[in-house]
């Protein structure tokens, strides 16, 4: 076990001080939340899974050249990434109503969108991640007309390949959500996609059955989260061997 410094502890992850000035230590926590922090469990195993699978997805990104703040994995648990400065933002991408959106706009859940819709929420715990408009993030120089351009480029991207991946094993990408931060390379600042990609931050649904196998499963009380996060992981070939419960800690 190697000491960290600790800088940042969220509800499901928490940032340490890398080994560079511009790296982080990512690390996943088994906590899980929902409706700000209103329900919490601790599932174990689940950091595990998100991990790897976020490792997977940032992988992809980065081999048709999405930036993002993946380096490496270092462990179960931890990976290093690119330290950057994130921008307030919450960017969903939804293909099919669901959620908030269903809950807002009174629309059945599973309702196809005649295209993908970008929202944008801000990122303030302690009023509710509320929903926003693109005057409001210009408005309050949460991010310049130019970056918005290149986050709705960057989230359309995202959902195109996603989308694909997901495709390609069976499951519909419902929707998704990424936070956006400024990378400086010498005095240049460029947007990569940081934080995390995984079932906690995708909805997934199996395409035969219509079975969730995302952070619903926890919000709704539809039974094991594991399970359904296990059977993302197995059908991209990257599910740990160890036997889960015990998705055993390996430690480098
Ligand atoms: P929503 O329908 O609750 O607005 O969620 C849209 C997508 O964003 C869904 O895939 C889950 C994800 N999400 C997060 O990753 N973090 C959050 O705090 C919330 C509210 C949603």
């Amino acid at each position: 076990m190697v000491r960290r410094q600790k800088l940042y502890e969220g509800k499901a992850k928490i940032l340490f001080k890398g080994p560079n000035p511009d790296t982080l230590i990512q690390y996943f926590k088994d906590d899980a939340t929902a409706f700000n922090a209103e329900k919490t469990a601790v599932i174990e195993g689940k950091g595990i899974l998100n991990n790897i699978l976020s490792e997977h997805f940032m992988k992809g990104l980065s081999s048709i050249g999405i930036p993002n703040h993946f380096i490496k994995r270092l462990n179960m648990r931890e990976q290093l990434v690119k330290s950057c400065e994130i921008i307030p933002l919450e960017v969903v991408v939804r293909n099919l109503a669901a959620g908030s959106m269903s809950k807002r706009l009174g629309l059945s859940e599973g309702t196809v969108l005649s295209r993908p819709i970008v929202e944008f929420y801000y990122k303030k715990d302690n009023l509710n991640d509320p929903l926003v408009t693109e005057e409001h993030i210009i408005g309050f120089n949460w991010a310049t007309q130019a970056e918005l351009e290149e986050i709705i480029a960057i989230a359309l991207r995202v959902n195109d390949f996603l989308s694909g991946m997901m495709h390609s094993v069976n499951i519909k990408l419902v929707d998704f959500k990424i936070e956006i931060g400024r990378y400086f390379e010498d005095e240049f600042g460029k947007l990569i996609i940081a934080d995390e990609i995984s079932p906690d931050s995708c909805r997934l649904w199996d395409k035969l059955s219509g079975k969730k196998l995302d952070k619903d499963i926890f919000r709704q009380d539809l039974g094991n989260l594991i399970d359904g996060y296990k059977e993302v992981a197995r059908r991209f070939s990257v599910l740990p061997n160890n036997s889960v419960s015990g998705l055993k800690e390996v430690t480098k």
